[in-house]
């Protein structure tokens, strides 16, 4: 990542920010938003100059295509601060490409590298006293883009908005998590755009979760949308299984995304020799390993919480406990991949990017 701020970019700061009224020991995650953001306009067929503002709301015309069609995508990543006050991005190049690779499922255009490391960058060291040190601590950092076009035919648009806001985050423990198996609905389809990180498969998970929370889960974990046979995805996490030693997910696919959590966990795992199977994973493997004990772990894998472990799931009316394990996987993948976030250990992968 260059350090240099391109020669376009235009930052225009607050005369007074308002991190003195911000209880840092106290945040509800994304909701309290830095001083600034990156804004980058598309029309006439280019991105034209990037520019850094103060926070605030945007003005758009109610016809705006993105009210209409959820043409819009965005990404999520984080910062984090060592000891020494440094601060460090994950693999941002895997968010840059991935919000790409978003934007071409939607028919957005590209966004041009140079344009998002040296706004995001420039955007972090505006933002540093914003970034806390201490385990756990970070700023979520969220690219999206949005048609702003006013119109409401439906085709996609010629004028958009690419835009990086940041909420300061703590390290956050909301409990084991109990998951219902979908039997019925799906978050995405083959063909669809499930492995792209696209507004509107959120806003359809949100009916058959709240319909699991009735049953007392708190997320789903969504199966193949063509026989609901094999397990694909927990709420907005990748999963993970533990059968004995054994590590299973699901290879990525057009209805799963590709999720950075997840491809770094099975690098570790592989490095650290523990055996990892990528292969789709029947739902009737997992319920039976419950029943034989051999289930050991489930767990989440994703940018917010890093790993989320699973402690009971339901399918078909029936209600599945998982044995606490001693020395989990779970809480070993997540210190050895926080270790590394938080450069507390050398980076062998080369996944770190220093602001
Ligand atoms: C549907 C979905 N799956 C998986 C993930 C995990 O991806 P990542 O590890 O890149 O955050 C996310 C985002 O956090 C997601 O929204």
């Amino acid at each position: 990542m260059k350090n240099t701020v391109p020669q376009a970019l235009e930052i225009n700061t607050v005369s007074e920010s308002k991190i003195g009224q911000v209880d840092f020991e106290n945040l509800n995650f994304g909701n309290i938003f830095t001083d600034h953001m990156f804004v980058c306009d598309y029309a006439n067929g280019k991105w034209q100059t990037p520019k850094i503002v103060p926070y605030g709301p945007l003005t758009m015309d109610p016809s705006a295509r993105v009210f209409h069609y959820g043409q819009a995508v965005f990404e999520g990543m984080k910062a984090y601060k060592d000891d020494n006050g440094d601060t460090f991005l994950f693999r941002p190049d895997e968010n840059f490409n991935r919000i790409n690779k978003s934007a071409e499922r939607l028919a957005i255009p590209e966004f041009p590298e140079d344009y998002f490391f040296e706004g995001l960058n420039a955007l972090l060291k505006l933002e540093n006293d914003w970034i806390k040190p201490g385990f756990g601590n970070s700023l979520y950092i969220r690219p999206f883009v949005i048609a702003t076009q006013a119109s409401v035919s439906a085709s996609e648009a010629d004028e958009y908005k690419f835009m990086i806001i940041c909420s300061p985050a703590q390290s956050y423990y909301s409990g084991d998590v109990s998951v219902l198996v979908a039997e019925k609905f799906s978050r995405s389809a083959s063909g669809g755009f499930g492995y792209a990180k696209a507004a509107g498969n959120y806003a359809g998970q949100f009916y058959p979760t709240n319909l699991a929370k009735e049953q007392g889960y708190q997320q789903v974990i969504w199966t193949d949308s063509n026989a609901h046979e094999y397990m694909e995805e927990a709420g907005t996490m990748n999963v993970f299984f533990r059968v004995n030693d054994t590590l299973l997910t699901a290879p990525v696919s057009d209805r799963i995304l590709d999720g950075v959590t997840r491809k770094s966990l099975i690098a570790i795992a592989e490095k650290e020799g523990y055996k990892v199977d990528v292969r789709p994973v029947k739902v009737s493997e997992i319920v039976e390993a419950a029943k034989n004990g051999s289930l050991k772990e489930i767990f989440g894998a994703g940018t917010a919480a890093v790993v989320s472990p699973v402690k009971a799931f339901g399918y078909k009316g029936e209600h599945y406990e998982l044995e606490k394990q001693e020395n989990s996987y779970a809480a070993h993948f997540k210190k050895a991949l926080m270790d590394i976030q938080y450069n507390k250990t050398e980076d062998t992968f080369g996944w770190r990017y220093k602001v």
